[in-house]
């Protein structure tokens, strides 16, 4: 299959990236990433979640990050909202858009939200209606599409019932989550293709943690079957909080790196993209988790 001439990539450090930090990071240091961000060509970013701060303190200042950004015309700035409380807060702080996440494993739901898939899907239904009636576009997610911390591996046919599911409500994108980066060429394929035959592949994303290291290769995987959205982190960041030992997204710059390379437009610059992969890096004291962003640098620096 033809690649996409264009894909669209969804910074989730900020949100993804960041909760998983053990130390809580100044909400400027929050907004300035974020403004940096959208200055270098992202178009979406997933900027913090509407969660329970005794769950995720990481996250407890996201009216404050919210209203504190600079917002660029071009660029949307979704948020996460696990229950209706959330989703009232988001649209108080100025959120435009808004993401609801369920799992395809009991167990991580459980662990995650506290609840059964099916409790999960019911308490979406109001989100997904106070959003239709606000006419603000809600994003769906699927985690342990491909294996979960609790269970093992997850047959491709319940991911794609619960995307499905999230789909039908009225989630304008359904985005799958690799949370512990197990997946791989072969069963990423397996997944996508139990997934279209339920809903166009024009309504996926692959949302690839890159734990060992597959995340590239997933994305390729992905691109050959057509799938163009892609969610990734600036510099690698993150994890989840609930899935012990997963590392973080996969890195943006590697994934533009990736694009670039194959000719596929993203709207993004690569080089500025890597200054704030490692701006962001140092600021919270971390190694930078992007291999392209870290060589880049590199060359820059000689
Ligand atoms: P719960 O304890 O069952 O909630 O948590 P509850 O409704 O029983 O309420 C208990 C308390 O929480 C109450 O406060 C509520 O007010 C408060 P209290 O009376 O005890 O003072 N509360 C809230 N506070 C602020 N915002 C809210 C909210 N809701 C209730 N929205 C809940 C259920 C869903 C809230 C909790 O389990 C939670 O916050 N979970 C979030 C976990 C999380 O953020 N995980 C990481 C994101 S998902 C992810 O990373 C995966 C993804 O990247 C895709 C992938 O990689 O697969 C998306
Ligand atoms: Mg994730």
């Amino acid at each position: 299959m033809k690649l996409p001439a264009k894909v669209k990539i969804v910074e989730v450090g900020p949100r993804d990236g960041l909760q998983n930090e053990a130390q809580i990071v100044p909400t400027a240091i929050k907004i300035e990433l974020i403004e940096r961000l959208a200055d270098v060509g992202l178009r979406v970013i997933e900027s913090t979640s509407f969660v329970s701060p005794k769950w995720v303190p990481q996250m407890g200042d996201n009216a404050a990050v919210m209203r504190g950004i600079k917002r660029h015309a071009a660029t949307v700035y979704p948020v996460l909202t696990p229950n209706l409380q959330g989703f009232d807060a988001a649209i108080e702080a100025g959120a435009t858009e808004v993401a609801i996440f369920g799992a395809a494993s009991e167990s991580f739901s459980r662990k995650n939200i506290n609840c059964s898939i099916a409790e999960s899907l019911k308490r979406f239904e109001p989100i997904v209606s106070a959003a239709s009636a606000l006419e603000i576009p809600v994003r769906g997610y699927v985690s342990c599409v491909v294996g979960c911390p609790y269970e093992g591996a997850v047959d491709p046919k319940k991911a794609a019932e619960v995307a499905k599911i999230l789909f039908d409500m009225g989630c304008y994108e359904v985005s799958l989550g690799d949370t512990i980066g197990v997946g791989n060429p072969a069963s990423v394929k397996r997944l996508i293709e139990a997934c279209t035959k339920l809903l166009p592949i024009e309504k996926l994303a692959g949302h690839y943690h890159d734990t060992y290291g597959m995340a590239v290769a997933n994305i390729y995987a992905s691109l050959q079957m057509g799938m163009a959205v892609f969610d990734s982190s600036i510099a690698g960041l993150g994890g989840c909080p609930y899935a012990k030992g997963a590392s973080g997204n996969v890195a943006s710059e590697d994934v533009v790196y990736l694009l670039q390379g194959l000719d596929i437009e993203t709207g993004i610059d690569l080089a500025k993209l890597a200054v704030v992969g490692n701006w962001i890096s140092s600021a919270i004291n971390r190694p930078n988790g992007a291999k392209a962003g870290r060589a880049l640098c590199a060359k820059t620096a000689e």
